[in-house]
């Protein structure tokens, strides 16, 4: 038995030098952790259970038989993070490139599935070649399995991507479709087309940094959610990260107790809407004196910064906060801000996550260039995404609210459940200049006469009260006690059910 034991001590600790120690130290070489060290890093000490150690590929083309590394350059298994289940793979770039066959594939949908019946977040660590060249069609239809999972498990349990090396060709589809997706700078790099095949299709010349590295994907396409500086800070960001997060659609996310009292009062707020007309201010600071302790985890920081979408927490339970910054392009919703929220809006719904809207919207961005773009179709989404929420959904207009851009951000008629405005709410179907000059273009001649209407205009629809008057909002509140009414109407809303009528599944103008 003894023996027994020793071989299968032999076999393990073979397996967990995957490639090699030449290749391990190119890997470090290049400010690397290899796919076991991440996993340290990422799950609880002593939780991670490794599955299908031993598989090897089964290719015999290229002499292939005579090359086979137990694990074929993916470690998965299951672990824990802050004591809460999820399932994992880290492929291995020192074996094979960490490049896909169809056993790599298989081990991954292996613990794909598994996820899927118990209900766990899947979080993959991508470093990898691609399609095992070797493999041909067989590591095509690897990454085709793959796929199909992750379309299967959209909306069930939460899947994560994280990028810590090349991504490329139709393996960037993957990481597409889940999620989240967090890349490390300076290693990794994501696109469907390389910048050899650029040059040769497009005649451009450009880098792999330019075409697929951290900032085209974060500020620029907006592909990816984050850029972090090491795998190291990448994944105790997830870590963090995944605090926010429910393990699958049946659940709550968890509640982390705080000692911030909800009743708190933020005087400052009273006085965070400039008195000139016009003049801007930061949303990010009513967003952290808001939430509980100050803690807001961003998500695509670098892109669309007119809207801001993230995490905070209130009273211990997540929220995801959607609000415009009127510090960036007046916070006007446009193409990107539009996709931006629409995205984050469908994943909270999924998740039993409470969306928190805090408007100050001057109205869609105008222009040929956003018309061309689809702002139509594109701004849609956003309608689409927040009319078929059925999770709690409350708003809070602090400044403008105007036009299409009032009504698709969290507006009463879109199923709002509890609509706020400060006492500085302008809410109207445009802003006074724009509104005087249609409605009265027979004085636009006169500058004088003009004005007088736009004061009266301004006069009429520059309050809260109006639309008050009418029902769309349920009460104009102090600014200094907005977390507490907040809270107050989260805890009232944490039994909410609201069906939607039978369907397959939507029809969402992508
Ligand atoms: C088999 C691969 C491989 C692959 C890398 N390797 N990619 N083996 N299949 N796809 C192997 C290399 O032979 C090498 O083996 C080791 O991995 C490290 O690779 P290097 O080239 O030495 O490393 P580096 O210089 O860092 O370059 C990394 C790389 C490059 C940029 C990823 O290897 C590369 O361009 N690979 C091919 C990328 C690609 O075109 N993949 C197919 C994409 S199409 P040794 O033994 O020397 O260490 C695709 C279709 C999916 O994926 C479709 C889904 C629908």
């Amino acid at each position: 038995m003894a023996e027994i034991i020793q071989q299968l001590e032999e076999r393990r600790a073979r397996a967990k030098v995957g490639g090699g120690k030449k290749r391990i130290d190119a890997q470090h070489k290049r400010g690397k952790l290899t796919a076991r060290e991440r996993l340290e890093l990422l799950l609880d000490p002593n939780s991670f259970e490794e599955w299908d150690m031993f598989v090897e590929h089964r290719s015999t083309d290229f002499g292939m038989e005579k090359d086979k590394i137990p694990g074929d350059g993916v470690v998965v298994g299951h672990g824990n993070i802050n004591g809460r289940l999820v399932f994992v793979y880290s492929q291995d770039f020192t074996v094979f490139g960490g490049s896909l066959s169809e056993t790599h594939a298989a081990k991954i949908c292996k613990i794909m599935d598994q996820a899927l019946k118990v209900g766990a977040p899947i979080i993959g660590l991508n470093d990898s070649g691609g399609a095992r060249i070797q493999e041909g069609v067989s590591s095509l239809a690897g990454y085709a399995e793959v796929f199909q999972r992750n379309v299967l498990s959209s909306g069930v349990v939460p899947q994560i991507s994280v990028i810590m090396g090349p991504c490329a060709g139709g393996a960037v589809y993957s990481p597409a479709i889940t999620d989240f997706t967090f890349m490390v700078k300076d290693t990794s790099y994501m696109f469907v087309t390389g910048p050899d095949v650029v040059k040769t299709v497009t005649h451009e010349e450009v880098t792999q940094e330019e075409l697929g590295g951290v900032d085209t994907h974060t500020s620029k396409s907006g592909v990816a959610d984050f850029g972090f500086d090491s795998d190291a800070d990448a994944l105790e960001n997830l870590r963090t990260f995944m605090n926010f997060l429910p393990l699958n659609n049946r659940e709550e996310p968890p509640e982390i107790p705080t000692h911030d009292p909800p009743d708190r009062r933020e005087p400052s707020l009273d006085s965070l809407i400039p008195g000139e007309l016009g003049k801007s201010y930061d949303v990010m600071e009513l967003i952290y004196k808001l939430v509980d302790e100050e803690t807001f985890f961003e998500i695509k920081p670098e892109y669309a910064k007119n809207i801001i979408t993230g995490y905070g927490r209130f009273d211990g339970q997540t929220v995801g906060v959607v609000a415009n910054q009127p510090k960036v392009l007046a916070g006007c919703l446009d193409i990107d801000a539009s996709v931006k929220a629409a995205r984050f809006i469908r994943f909270c719904d999924c998740f039993n996550i409470p969306i928190l809207m805090l408007v100050d919207v001057p109205g869609f961005l105008p222009g040929t260039n956003q018309e061309f773009g689809g702002l139509i179709r594109h701004g849609a989404k956003l309608l689409y995404a927040f009319a078929e929420a059925t999770v709690p959904k409350i708003t809070v207009i602090t400044r403008k609210a105007y036009g299409g851009a009032y009504i698709v951000m969290g507006s009463k008629s879109l199923r709002g459940d509890v609509n706020y405005t400060w006492p500085t709410a302008e809410i109207a179907v445009m802003g006074a200049k724009g509104a005087v000059e249609i409605l009265f273009k027979k004085e636009i001649e006169d500058p004088e006469k003009l004005k007088a209407r736009e004061k009266e205009y301004q006069e009429e629809f520059a309050n809260p009260f109006k639309v008050s008057s009418r029902g769309y909002i349920d009460d104009v509140i102090t600014p200094n006690n907005t977390r507490w009414r907040v809270i107050k109407s989260l805890r009232m809303l944490r039994k909410k059910k609201q069906e939607i009528p039978w369907k397959k599944h939507g029809n969402i103008p992508l």
